[in-house]
């Protein structure tokens, strides 16, 4: 067997363990074997990619690789055992950043060394190494810096506004649609010229125009889509690497990149249709978004606090009990003591069970992992469509740092910015306990009319201490 018969072997094995890890990791019970099977296939690709390098004899090559390998395993290691659950998603932008990054570099490197070596004799004979016309080895390079650009400022927004380092209100230029189509519409030209006359000046315009739109799209969206955002821009990030893979003739980078891109958008459909909205509207930018803008501290009226003493006694007189955790759970690190809570009640004959928000917390599958960690069993955590009809034969819901998902506005008030997005009925059941700091906002800016409904009671400070005080008083 040839040391390239066995790279691709290799490539094979690696496709289908990630085939196998995303399999995995659609499920909580097989979760970690996914995790596993990913692990594996990106060792046997990265072991593959540096023996085909050994074997072509190229020792500087071996040498940058492994160079570039210990210092991004060094800083991945250190990033991912500092970084809080809740700082993920903001991670993860910035890591979708560094791959369309990696997009524009390989692109322009293709240039380098084909096109814009074609006046010294080398370029077009490499082309033709690679097995393509010179053209459509331009077109690809064109492509693959388009997107990679796009991925990176669109991920390096989605950071700024995940961190909160600028604001999640959405951007409206006049006429945003337009400027979006017509820099798609300048990009089909500037392919065009570029085929037809490549030039570092036309590489160029693709890249500053290809930038200038993934920043626009990103802050034209409010801080209510991000989360499809993330997943869209993860996508991006796949279809990024996968047109990498084509310019570096790597087999095993254009499965990968079209499995993460593919993946991807599949995620993104489905966050569209679990928030009710339009998945073309979210991945132009929030197209057509112009109207909805009243919302934001227009609810006004009294709220009426409780007390830990009080909320307990509210749960041993009731007959079922429904938590509904949110991002203030994971900030407050509240999960164990949550976990406490249930096992207590459900010692004293109180069942609880917990409603999850599609998009609670800052990435998918938040709250899952948290309740997970905290051993509160599978079975007693319902997805939001399971749990929605039971509100109204509820005693208790307690509202756990949670504010968007559970806010009636995005059902009642068609003017507010979340209008439609499908949310958790507490408000249905007979009490309603909402624990958090302040009067302030969730994620997406808008004010809650829940917190003045006369069903509803505020459990003011941090929601860790707020249900250790509950559980001593229980
Ligand atoms: P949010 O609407 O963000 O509300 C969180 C609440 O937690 C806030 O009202 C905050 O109020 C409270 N809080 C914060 N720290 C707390 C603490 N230590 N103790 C008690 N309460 C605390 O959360 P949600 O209901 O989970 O909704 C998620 C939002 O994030 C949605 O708008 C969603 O679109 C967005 N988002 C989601 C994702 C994904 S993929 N899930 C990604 C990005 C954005 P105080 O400050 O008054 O305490």
């Amino acid at each position: 067997m040839t040391a390239t018969t066995a790279a691709s072997a290799a490539y094979i094995v690696a496709g289908l363990l990630f085939v196998l890890s995303l399999a995995g990791l659609s499920r909580h019970e097989t979760a970690k074997a996914g995790n596993a099977y990913g692990i594996a296939g990106m060792a046997v690709a990265l072991v593959a990619t540096v023996g085909l390098a050994w074997r072509d004899g190229d020792a500087l090559a071996v040498g940058l690789i492994a160079v570039a390998m210990a210092l991004g395993a060094a800083i991945g290691l250190w990033r991912a055992r500092i970084v809080e659950m809740t700082g993920m998603p903001e991670l993860i932008a910035l890591l979708h950043s560094f791959v369309g990054l990696a997009a524009v570099l390989v692109g322009w490197n293709g240039y380098l060394s084909v096109e814009g070596a074609g006046s010294s004799g080398g370029g077009a004979g490499e082309a033709e190494e690679l097995g393509l016309p010179v053209g459509i080895h331009s077109a690809e390079v064109a492509i693959g810096v388009f997107i990679g650009a796009v991925t990176f400022t669109g991920s390096i927004v989605a950071f700024l506004k995940l961190s909160a380092r600028i604001k999640s209100n959405p951007l409206v230029l006049p006429g945003k649609n337009a400027l979006n189509l017509g820099a798609l519409a300048a990009f089909a030209v500037l392919t065009v010229v570029f085929v037809v006359s490549p030039s570092l000046g036309v590489l160029a315009a693709v890249t500053v125009l290809a930038l200038a739109l993934g920043w626009h799209l990103v802050a034209s969206i409010g801080g209510g889509d991000m989360p499809v955002v993330v997943s869209m821009l993860n996508s991006y990030s796949g279809w990024a690497a996968a047109a990498s893979g084509f310019l570096l003739d790597n087999d095993l980078l254009i499965i990968t990149g079209a499995l993460v891109g593919s993946s991807g958008a599949y995620l993104s459909y489905i966050m569209c249709q679990a928030m009710n909205r339009s998945f073309l509207s979210v991945i132009a930018g929030g197209f057509g978004n112009e109207g909805s803008t009243t919302g934001a501290g227009t609810v006004e009226g009294e709220h009426t606090e409780t007390t830990a003493e009080e909320v307990a006694q509210l749960l041993r007189d009731a007959d079922s009990v429904v938590i509904t955790p949110g991002y203030g759970m994971a900030v407050a690190h509240a999960q164990n003591a949550v976990a406490d809570l249930t096992r207590t009640l459900s010692d004293k004959g109180v069942p609880v069970r917990f409603g999850i928000h599609p998009v609670a917390g800052r990435l998918p599958g938040h709250m899952n992992v948290l309740l997970a960690e905290a051993k509160v069993p599978y079975d007693v955590v319902l997805e939001m469509d399971e749990i929605n009809d039971d509100f109204p034969k509820t005693s208790v819901v307690l509202v756990i740092g949670a504010n968007d998902t559970v806010n009636p506005a995005a059902a009642e008030d068609p003017g507010s910015p979340i209008a439609g997005m499908p949310v958790l009925h507490v408000w249905e059941a007979e009490h309603v306990v909402v624990f958090k700091r302040s009067m302030s906002t969730g994620y997406a800016g808008v004010q809650n009319p829940l917190f003045f409904r006369e069903n509803t009671r505020m459990l003011f400070g941090d929601a860790r201490e707020r249900v250790e005080d509950i559980l001593r008083a229980l």
